[in-house]
């Protein structure tokens, strides 16, 4: 287990990211960039509430916070739609930072006192919904009309443009799929248990398809063609009008995050559906991975037969390893980590983007919720407003201190605004 010191570093961590990407005036952070998206006070105020309902409520909504339970009902993303938040009469950004620091302060007095997996995984598990919220933040800046609020990014390792279109080879057998949370003590329900299933032999791409790949899609006549659409993903490619992948301009450039700039050939695509990602893989001969595909792929060492903690090894994730954190703004080129390759030779598999699979969410045989048991469930199978399909692997976006390849993000198939990518599959 993470000791109590390392859990308040990644605390700090997590709450240092987040007032970064609230370091704007009052205004801005009441606006709503688009429906999809919450305003940033909101979700500021959202993290420090969850963080005092997990570990000073104990979960309990009947027990007492620091909130009237009016103002803290705001703060219930089951209860509010992200479209009506900016509505609400949110605490105001000074008051939303006080109850943060508030809350931090008690929770890392809280934390002094705690053992215990449990208790202690409770903090995790807050120090994963502040950075998932970040993403979101981020997700929705990037949205946000006008002159840029953030730089364009840290610099990046050069990639090797070779790779692009390349694949390996994951033969067929066994291997032990998600984990156990003796070994993994910050996983969530829904990568729980770790069990075996047989995986019939495949190709997968060695790194996501890139811009340039994309760009000869849409030269090629890919969104004016059905037979590569399903017939749910072409009536949506109709009714939302889609040419290209989202935040490309029709002049060839992109705007990121207010910065209009050249499309990067070699970098990997981002912002498009699962729709339209199946649609590419028809084009080009192959097909979406299954997420048990990409978690084989992602982290089975067939040599050892065992998994790895991360792609690479047991090594934490460092800068040479894989684009994470936020801080670039984008995702690297391809062939930048061969360092981080798995065992099987797929690179970039954490990190950069987050790769569509052709799976639904459902659970692991044995699943068992967590304490907030509303993270998972409401989501299997279809259930609820249905349709997710589960995305793996991570974005540049992702904290490194939250992700591993058993994690499971999942959306709906028209989304496109999270930063998604694609990695092909064919089979053997
Ligand atoms: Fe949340």
């Amino acid at each position: 287990m993470t000791s109590p010191e390392a859990l308040a570093t990644e605390l700090t961590r997590a709450r240092e990211r987040t007032l970064a990407l609230v370091d704007f005036d009052d205004a801005e952070l009441h606006r709503q960039y688009d429906p999809l998206m919450s305003p940033l006070v909101w979700d500021l105020a959202h993290i420090g509430q969850q963080e005092e309902f997990w570990l000073l409520r104990d979960g309990d909504p009947s027990m007492p916070g620091l909130l009237t339970p009016e103002i803290d009902s705001l703060y219930d993303a089951f209860v509010h739609s992200r479209a009506s938040r900016a509505e609400l009469p949110l605490l105001p950004p000074a008051d939303a930072r006080v109850y943060c620091a508030t809350v931090r302060d008690k929770a890392l007095e809280a934390l002094d006192r705690t053992d215990g997996d449990e208790a202690l995984f409770r903090f995790g598990l807050v120090i994963s919904h502040e950075h998932q919220h970040d993403e979101t933040m981020l997700q929705a800046l990037n949205l946000r009309a006008g002159p840029p609020l953030l730089s364009a990014g840290t610099a990046l390792p050069a990639g090797r443009a070779c790779v692009a279109g390349t694949s390996v080879l994951i033969p067929a057998g066994p291997f032990t799929l998600g984990v156990n949370a003796s070994e993994e003590h910050y996983s969530l329900d829904n990568e729980r248990p770790a069990h075996t299933v047989h995986v019939e032999g495949f190709r997968i791409g060695r790194v996501p398809v890139t811009n340039a790949q994309w760009r000869e899609f849409i030269d090629d006549g890919g969104y004016r063609t059905p037979r590569w659409w399903s017939a749910n993903g072409w009536a949506y490619r109709a009714q939302a009008g889609l040419v290209a992948p989202a935040f490309w301009n029709a002049d060839g450039s992109r705007t990121r995050f207010g910065h209009r700039e050249t499309i990067p050939d070699d970098e990997p695509v981002q912002h498009v559906t699962y729709f339209e990602a199946e649609a590419f893989a028809a084009w080009s001969g192959a097909r979406l991975p299954t997420e048990v595909e990409w978690e084989k792929a992602c982290a089975w060492d067939p040599v050892t037969g065992t998994r790895r903690r991360f792609p690479w090894g047991d090594a934490q994730p460092t800068p040479d390893l894989a684009n994470l954190g936020g801080d670039a703004l984008r995702p690297a080129p391809v062939g930048a980590y061969p360092a981080g390759a798995s065992a099987y030779g797929a690179e970039q598999m954490l990190g950069d983007v987050w790769e569509w699979t052709t799976s639904t969410l459902r659970p692991w045989p044995g699943f068992t919720p967590m304490i907030y048991d509303r993270y998972s469930e409401p989501f299997f199978d279809g259930a609820g407003a249905g349709d997710y399909r589960v995305l793996r692997g991570g974005s540049w976006a992702v904290a490194p201190d939250i992700l591993r390849p058993s994690f499971r993000n999942w959306d709906h198939p028209i989304r496109r605004q999270i930063f998604s990518g694609v990695r092909l599959a064919w089979d053997v």
